[in-house]
């Protein structure tokens, strides 16, 4: 039998991983987050505690979910939590909403989440923690990155290689073959037609902007 489910932060991405995990038939039973007060409810589901509750003994019993987004600007965040999560041995399973469609030979790893509508092609390679946001399309033998966001209605065209916590924008197109180092982030919207270095912030008709922050992973 599944295991109850925990999500992990209390915004945007959260209420969407909500929906995804009921429409699963699953059910999630509490919420970590330390923004809201510890026995109050977020959205009808009791909120826990913050990551510390990670520590109690009965944390083994749940499978976890995380429910914030790597956002432009917050490469760690995600990452971080990620790794809080992995660091002491809970699971954080692969989620796939019922109506993407994921091609049997597309590997996914731990934490990966595909969300409605979104669309990943033959033999594409997700790592850790990758995040594929409502209606994004990964064409084949894609490679990406851990931690990486592709955004609602990206298109990644075939054999696109993205590296770690990468954050492609909203409804950008990476034309096939197309490289993206770690740490850089994409506009929403652009097309990207050329390799974009780590660690920049790539707008359409720019020069590449150095990120203000230093890129580590945890
Ligand atoms: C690229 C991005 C991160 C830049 O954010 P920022 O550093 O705060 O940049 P600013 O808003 O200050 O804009 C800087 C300049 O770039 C331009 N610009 C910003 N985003 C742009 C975009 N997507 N396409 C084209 N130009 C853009 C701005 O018009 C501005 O131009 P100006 O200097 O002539 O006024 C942001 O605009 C973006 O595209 N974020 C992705 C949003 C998204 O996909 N969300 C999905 C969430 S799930």
């Amino acid at each position: 039998m599944s295991k109850p489910v925990i999500l992990l932060g209390h915004g945007g991405h959260a209420s969407v991983m909500r929906a995804l995990i009921a429409a699963l038939g699953r059910r999630v039973v509490g919420v970590l987050t330390p923004a809201l007060p510890v026995g109050s409810a977020w959205q009808g589901i009791p909120v826990l505690g913050g990551d510390d509750w990670l520590d109690r003994p009965e944390a083994a019993a749940h499978e976890f979910a995380l429910g914030l987004g790597r956002m432009p600007n917050q490469p760690q965040r995600r990452a971080g939590l990620f790794a809080a999560v992995q660091a002491r041995g809970l699971s954080l399973p692969v989620w796939v909403h019922p109506s993407a469609v994921v091609d049997p030979s597309a590997r996914l790893a731990d934490g990966v989440q595909i969300m409605a509508g979104a669309i990943v092609q033959a033999e594409a390679v997700l790592a850790t923690d990758v995040l594929i946001n409502t209606g994004a399309q990964v064409d084949h033998h894609a490679q990406i990155g851990a931690h990486s966001h592709v955004a609602p209605g990206a298109v990644l065209c075939g054999e696109v290689v993205l590296g770690a916590a990468v954050f492609v924008g909203a409804g950008a197109v990476l034309i096939q073959g197309i490289s993206v180092g770690a740490g850089a982030e994409i506009a929403a919207g652009a097309t990207v037609h050329r390799p974009v270095p780590a660690a920049v912030r790539w707008i359409p008709g720019r020069a590449p902007q150095p990120l203000p922050l230093p890129f580590h992973l945890p």
